[in-house]
């Protein structure tokens, strides 16, 4: 449950139905505001001038509303959206076939850009500065290299992984947004909305109930409603009331703020195998039997913004926060609560 809850990447059948609850225009867009103001300026100033927009860089938890922004900005700018990802631009010739297939002003989407390999990378920042692309042809052991221009066009980029972009590459964008979680009132609104667009009936304490339990994250508060609507549908009349909600979470095995089993076995991890000291994340994905890239980019941006773990130099932590959460006592006491049968 919790890989399906949790994953990284949506598969393929729910990625379908995430293109039917994707917001097209900005005003369909909730929550993210000053974000979102700020580029209705870029937007609107690119669009008087005639040019391009300047290329934009989104970082931004899994599930955060990345893809869909992405799309957002071309249909603001009246433009057309070319998507690729980092590991699928292999070669420089594949990223030159996508920059020549571009109309002037329009946007490609490099989805996963801390991915592009360093070839390809380095090979993108004069398309980025000069919009100029250095073609290298090797014939008869002699290279030739010609330059080709290309349409000027915005780069728009998305990552998870903050961290992983290189300072030269992070330096040619020239807007750089951080999507944040999103609040509880704002989450109740998605909730609601999507409900609208899936026909499901809901009641607004249980739309808030489920706003409160999924990671702050819009991707997470629209699976949940759809499994919910499934105990709705067979343990009730299909409409979601808030007990429904509240017994399907419990089923579901997710906890009274949105934690699942293996965010609570990586703070008992923390709290009580490793005794409250700081530990490795190799270390830690190894004790949980998960990937250090899942632990670090689905689960602990969440246990980080819920002040519930913490980072130092020699690794993890556990935060007041979670000793409170599980109703455990201070650092000092963990024999004590071993022995009481935690
Ligand atoms: N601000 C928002 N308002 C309404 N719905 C949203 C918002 N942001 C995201 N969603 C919903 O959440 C789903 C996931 O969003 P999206 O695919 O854009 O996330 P992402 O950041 O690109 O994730 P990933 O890192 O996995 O690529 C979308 O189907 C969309 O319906
Ligand atoms: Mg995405």
């Amino acid at each position: 449950m919790k890989h399906e809850l949790l994953s990284l990447k949506p598969k393929e059948e729910e990625a379908l139905f995430e293109k039917t609850l994707r917001p097209a225009h900005i005003d369909e867009y909730l929550g993210q505001t000053r974000i979102k103001e700020n580029l209705l300026v870029f937007i609107e100033a690119a669009r008087k001038r005639e040019e391009a927009l300047d290329h934009v860089l989104l970082y931004g938890a899994p599930g955060l509303g990345k893809t869909t922004l992405a799309n957002i900005i071309a249909n603001e700018l009246g433009v057309e959206i070319k998507t690729t990802s980092g590991p699928a631009i292999e070669r420089p010739l594949d990223l030159l076939i996508m920059l020549k297939s571009l109309k002037p002003r329009d946007v490609l989407f490099i989805d996963e850009i801390h991915r592009l390999s360093r070839v390809v990378e380095e090979i993108l920042y004069p398309s980025m500065e000069d919009f100029t692309f250095d073609k290298v042809l090797s014939k008869a052991g002699s290279t030739k290299s010609t330059r080709v221009k290309l349409p000027h066009f915005t780069l728009i980029g998305a990552t998870t992984r903050s961290g992983a972009i290189s300072s030269p590459l992070r330096d040619r964008f020239g807007i750089v947004l951080s999507l944040s979680f999103y609040s509880d009132d704002e989450l109740t609104a998605i909730v609601k909305r999507s409900a609208g667009i899936m026909g499901i009936k809901i009641r607004h304490e249980a739309a808030r109930e489920i706003a409160g339990r999924c990671r702050g994250t819009p991707r997470i508060a629209n699976r949940l409603l759809r499994r919910i609507r499934d105990f709705a549908d067979v343990l009730g009349d299909g409409t979601i009331s808030v007990d429904v909600t509240k017994d399907a979470l419990d089923k579901l095995g997710i906890d009274s703020i949105g934690l699942d089993e293996t965010d609570r076995r990586l703070l008992e991890t923390l709290m009580i195998t490793f005794k409250g000291k700081p530990v490795g994340l190799d270390t830690l994905a190894a004790c949980l039997s998960e990937e250090p890239q899942n632990l670090e980019e689905v689960y602990e941006p969440y246990l980080l913004q819920m002040g519930l773990i913490g980072k130092t130099s020699r690794g993890r932590v556990a935060a007041p926060r979670a000793y409170q959460h599980f109703g455990l006592r201070k650092e000092g006491d963990f024999q004590q609560n071993l022995l009481d049968g935690f």
